[in-house]
């Protein structure tokens, strides 16, 4: 089985294209590259991608890739739910429990030693992942509903007051939502949400008129998970930071689509989710900026983020560990490191890359069947295919496309917002990652096909 090198960090190369502008030699719709699968050849397997993209090694590496479903190759297109797992994540989980397991920052003796020593590794590929200026800023979460929460409680809690606003957007997944609800009726505090347009868009200017003094904070995707739309989240900051207000980023959809220098972009707080950055569930983590941290109280309390407790009072550990309480998934975040190498190795540019050609694909392939109507024509979007069918209940889609061996998600995709603003019940939703190929979306196409004759 073909493994890739360890990453050099750094090593991206010229050419890096611009998120949601495929450039030249993008495969076209029905005009794939040499090599490539030609539409409506079932089973054809497309190893080199017309761009030369060695899909064919990189699916090499995901051992459930190679399984069957309903008597079919699997055909995976539901990764913004959740990604696959490479070989050297599983391998990492693997050697992390049969050789190291303790627990960590306790104990004198070897093993806990060199768990705690794994952990904080983890933590600087994270820091090194986002550009972060030090490991201080990286907060172990179990997930990016968690890290979410985590500002709501540590931020919000002390920082947000009766009167005072949060800006949302229209197109937020509900872990962007609800944990401003709660805050709103713990603090009497407003949510404001900022509208999308017909091509699911965000209208700067009309986030930009309702910031205002009594906004405490703007948090906004950056990127959506039913639309695909990228935010233009460095116009966003600056002029959330413009008013003073600080930003918080739902980067679940984008940290695994795109590069992300959280320094560059400016944002107080990034959050991510390690399951859909091809690394374990049940680890997610929480970019805060340095000077954020001085406004921050703790979230939950507990084990390793105290520095000393009496029954009388308690005094706090210093961040990250002051948000960290109680024994971590040191496992998951050594997983969670092994899938940030395997990504790196690979190149973020290369696969935005990569995806931005199948999307393209994808997406004429879709405008190609009657009665497919594309919710979310963002032009910044990444590998989101979300869509509905004249006549046909999203749910059957999936359920019919499923039999043909295609994994896709269906519903409203934890946005019911969304759903409501384009005034559908539900979309089905494609999504792509690194190891997807034009002969996946063959295969979708095929399946839909499928679809059409039973509905007629
Ligand atoms: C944009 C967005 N935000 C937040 C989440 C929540 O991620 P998790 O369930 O891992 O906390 C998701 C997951 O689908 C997402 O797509």
């Amino acid at each position: 089985m073909t493994r890739l090198r360890a990453p050099r960090f750094g090593e991206a190369g010229p050419g890096a294209p611009r998120f949601g502008e495929p450039g030249p030699g993008a495969p076209r719709f029905g005009e794939a590259g040499p090599g490539a699968p030609r539409f409506g050849e079932p089973g054809a397997v497309a190893v080199r991608e017309p761009r030369g993209f060695d899909a064919g090694r990189i699916r090499a590496d995901f051992p459930i890739l190679g399984r069957q479903v309903r008597g079919r190759p699997l055909v995976y297109l539901d990764n913004a739910a959740t990604t696959q797992k490479p070989q050297a994540v599983i391998d990492a989980l693997a050697a992390y429990y049969s050789e190291i397991n303790a627990n960590v920052h306790r104990g004198v003796h070897e093993l806990s030693e060199r768990a705690t020593d794994a952990y904080e590794a983890a933590r600087e590929k994270v820091r090194r992942f986002v550009g972060a200026g030090s490991a201080r800023e990286i907060v172990f979460t179990r997930n990016a509903t968690e890290s979410i929460n985590l500002v709501a409680h540590a931020f919000g809690d002390p920082a947000i007051g009766e009167g005072d606003e949060v800006v949302i957007s229209a197109m937020e997944h509900h872990s962007n939502i609800v944990p401003w609800q709660l805050l709103a009726s713990r603090r009497g505090a407003r949510i404001r949400v900022a509208p999308i347009d017909d091509r699911g868009e965000l209208v700067l200017d009309a986030l930009e008129a309702l910031l205002n003094p009594r906004t405490k904070l703007v948090a906004v995707s950056h990127m959506s998970n039913a639309l695909g739309t990228i935010n233009p989240v460095h116009d966003i900051v600056k002029l959330a930071h413009a008013r003073g207000i600080r930003v918080l980023l739902d980067g679940s959809q984008a940290a695994y689509h795109m590069p992300v220098d959280v320094q560059d972009i400016g944002c107080d707080f990034y959050a991510a989710t390690g399951h859909k950055l091809y690394g374990p569930m049940g680890i997610g983590f929480l970019y805060v900026k340095e000077s954020a941290y001085a406004e921050m109280e703790p979230f939950l309390g507990g084990g390793d983020m105290i520095s000393s407790v009496t029954f009388e009072q308690s005094t706090w550990n210093e961040p990250p560990h002051k948000f960290e309480a109680g024994t971590p998934d040191v496992g998951g975040a050594i997983g969670l490191g092994a899938a940030l190498d395997y990504i790196t190795a690979v190149g973020l540019e290369e696969i935005a890359r990569h995806e931005h050609d199948l999307l393209d694909y994808g997406t004429r392939a879709l405008e190609s069947i009657d009665g497919v109507r594309l919710i979310g024509t963002a032009r910044r979007k990444a590998s989101i295919l979300s869509f509905v069918m004249e006549g046909v209940h999203p749910h059957d889609i999936g359920t019919i496309v499923d039999r043909q061996g295609v994994a896709i998600r269906t519903g409203h995709h934890c946005a019911q917002p969304v759903m409501q603003r384009f005034g559908v019940p539900a979309t089905a939703r494609a999504s792509l990652a690194m190891y997807n190929t034009t002969a996946d979306i063959d295969a979708l196409v095929d399946a839909l096909g499928r679809v059409r004759e039973l509905f007629g």
